[in-house]
């Protein structure tokens, strides 16, 4: 959403503010712009959006045109909204402060600090067994000069037979190998998206997404997404006002919130975008975690009928980071364009890289069962501890990928992670996660580290947690915006 929010947009995402706990005695104005001010600390709401006129959201919310006035009153009293007669009203944070989300974000090489900043697993034991098998076939390829634009064939049969038995037949022709998923979307881009471009993504989404978009100068607009994942008629309503150029969707177990993209919203998604000539860039990055024995909905590929789909996936979370390969699934003629934009860039990926693909790919079945059960159990003993040591935070268990989405018992995740780094542990809070320096209220957990890693992370995060109420200082009271 973005550019103006319609009435009965703003209204859904009010939901139940006139009878929210929080609410007490305070009167009717107050609540709705204590609620506004919520979804916008939350990142529900984007910043730079205009609301409804007063009258449109009063019809919406059935209610007094007066207690719409004093709420967008009080809303530019405390610097949540800027008016300008005849022109309407936008949403703001007070001081007019927006955060630069993007950065450096590496893994430490520091290996006394626990870092769940980075949602990743240690390789699998079968990752030498298949270097070594590797080497036995690169004679095969020796004798030619090793630049294979699009990868080595076997990889990227291996590759489409994958999403043939996901049931989306693909041949070898419409895959692309990549150097990682992050190297696949930064070539999809360079092809679909003009610089200045403009680009649909969730709220909150990958970081370095948000950075392969800055890369670009992309004009990015969001769509927020609600407790229980995405809110089809206001994705669809955005897809429709705004008519970007790509939207950047990750349907499977969503970085950072985990939720599974339902099939029925999967299929109304491809239709919109066709509608409006959107290209959809479907990042399936955890397509192979799911746990709990969760079922998977179809591919979104499946649902296309005019190469809008462009998928991007590839073997950091299932098998290792490290070997950064990755993939583009597109038309014939999409990856041929692909790789004339890619002779530009790196040429080509690793050839021994790929063999060592191609042989854990053929162990697909046992290696991902293996990271399967690790996984949950992993998880599991997260949810523990969180249960045990900080009872207030509030999450949802996702039933696949690597990570939980907690929100907090305050708007304090950036003071959080900093203190936390005092006690050895790294922490990727909320406002990394989105646009606008909001979402103090949420921390991404990674269960990508062992069980006992883990339930000491946690043992730490809740004793620095206590510390910064102790500390009693104003400034953890109020929003942390970071400059
Ligand atoms: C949604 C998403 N896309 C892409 C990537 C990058 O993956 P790769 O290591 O394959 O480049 C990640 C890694 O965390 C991710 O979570």
């Amino acid at each position: 959403m973005t550019g103006q929010v319609r009435g009965v947009q703003l209204a859904r995402l009010l939901g139940q503010w006139h009878a929210l706990p929080s609410r007490r005695r305070s009167p009717d104005y107050a609540a709705l712009a204590g609620t506004v001010r919520g979804l916008l600390a939350d990142g529900r709401l984007p910043l730079g959006v205009r609301l409804p006129a007063e009258r449109e959201l009063a019809e919406a919310l059935r209610i007094s045109r007066t207690t719409v006035t004093a709420a967008y009153r009080q809303l530019r009293e405390t610097g949540h909204l800027a008016s300008r007669r005849g022109a309407g009203s936008w949403t703001m944070l007070p001081g007019n402060h927006r955060v630069a989300s993007t950065g450096l974000w590496t893994p430490l090489d520091d290996r006394e600090m626990l870092d769940l900043g980075v949602a990743a697993l240690a390789a699998p034991p079968q990752l030498l067994t298949a270097a070594r098998a590797a080497t036995e076939d690169l004679p095969r390829y020796l004798g030619g000069a090793g630049y294979h634009p699009t990868g080595i064939i076997e990889l990227r049969e291996a590759v489409a037979d994958a999403y043939a038995a996901r049931g989306l037949p693909t041949s070898a022709d419409q895959i692309m190998v990549t150097s990682g998923t992050q190297h696949a979307l930064d070539l999809v881009l360079r092809l679909a998206l003009a610089p200045g471009g403009s680009v649909l993504v969730e709220s909150p989404t990958y970081p370095n997404a948000l950075a392969a978009l800055a890369g670009r100068r992309a004009r990015i607009t969001t769509h927020g997404l609600a407790a229980d994942g995405w809110e089809p008629d206001l994705l669809l309503g955005s897809l429709r006002q705004t008519r970007p150029k790509l939207a950047y969707l990750i349907p499977e177990f969503q970085n950072p919130t985990g939720h599974l993209m339902p099939a029925s919203l999967r299929e109304r998604v491809v239709a919109a975008a066709h509608a409006v000539g959107t290209d959809l860039v479907i990042d399936e990055s955890f397509v192979d975690l799911p746990l709990d024995g969760t079922q998977l909905p179809p591919p979104v590929g499946v649902y296309d009928r005019h190469s809008r789909v462009i998928s991007i996936g590839g073997m950091s979370k299932p098998y290792w980071g490290g070997l950064r390969i990755g993939w583009v699934r597109a038309s014939a003629p999409q990856v041929q364009r692909l790789a004339a934009v890619r002779v530009g860039v790196d040429m080509a990926s690793p050839v021994l890289d790929q063999l060592v693909a191609v042989h854990l790919l053929a162990d697909a079945d046992a290696i991902v069962a293996e990271r399967r059960v690790q996984l949950a159990v992993q998880r599991d003993a997260l949810l523990g501890a969180l249960a045990q040591r900080l009872p207030d935070w509030r999450v949802t268990v996702p039933r696949g990928g690597v990570t939980l989405w907690a929100e907090l018992d305050g708007p304090v995740s950036s003071a959080l992670a900093r203190a936390a780094e005092e006690v050895g542990v790294r922490l990727a809070p909320g406002p990394r996660f989105g646009l606008d320096g909001t979402m103090e209220r949420f921390l991404r957990l990674p269960f990508t580290l062992p069980a006992a890693d883990l339930v000491e992370a946690v043992g730490r995060i809740a004793a620095v947690r206590y510390d910064l109420d102790r500390t009693g200082r104003q400034r953890w009271r109020e929003p942390a915006v970071i400059a």
